[in-house]
């Protein structure tokens, strides 16, 4: 019996440090993970997303206020034009159009990044946490090429 239950933590502990379970990672490991978190994603909606109707409503709820141009942006970074999210914010760009599995704001927005869980764990109830569905609008209108105008 003890035989078995050493076997058991044995496997636990081995599957942990490989991340096989895909458990969240801190920023600087994002990169190499990355292919694996990509897993956890949900599925990226397969509509014709449009950023006033299905992104924007819900940034405004629980982005702006911390990363638009009320107040100095925390992380540096503003969501509210193209131009400023592309650029990126103090860890760099987080978007690629195109490539949301590349793209660390995909692994941010689903709690997959230590500290970087956005909007902030803490603040959710002013902020609320994206749904799946959002989640995947959100992923299509990266790869559909981050378009502010439609
Ligand atoms: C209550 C304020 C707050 C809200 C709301 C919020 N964030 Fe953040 N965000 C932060 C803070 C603080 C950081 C910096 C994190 C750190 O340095 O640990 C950050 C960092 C980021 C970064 C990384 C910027 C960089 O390069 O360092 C991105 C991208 C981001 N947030 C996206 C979002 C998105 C998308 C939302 C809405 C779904 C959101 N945030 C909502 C406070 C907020």
């Amino acid at each position: 019996m003890l035989k078995y239950i050493a076997t058991f933590i044995l496997i636990g502990g081995l599957a942990t440090l490989q991340n096989v379970s895909a458990e969240p990672v801190e920023i600087d490991e994002l990169k190499d993970n990355m292919a694996k978190l990509a897993d956890k994603l949900p599925p990226a909606a397969k509509k014709q997303v449009s950023y006033k109707k299905d992104i924007q409503p819900y940034f405004e709820k629980s982005c702006v206020n911390c990363h638009g141009p009320k107040k100095k942006p925390k992380g540096k970074y503003r969501i509210d034009t193209r131009e400023l999210a592309l650029k990126g914010g103090s860890e760099g760009v987080s978007i690629i159009p195109g490539k949301s599995k590349e793209s660390p704001f995909s692994y941010y927005i689903t709690d997959q990044v230590i500290d970087y869980e956005m909007p902030p764990t803490s603040k959710r109830e002013k902020y609320p946490m994206p749904t799946k569905e959002q989640i995947g609008l959100i992923l299509a209108w990266i790869d559909q090429g981050l378009k502010y105008d439609n």
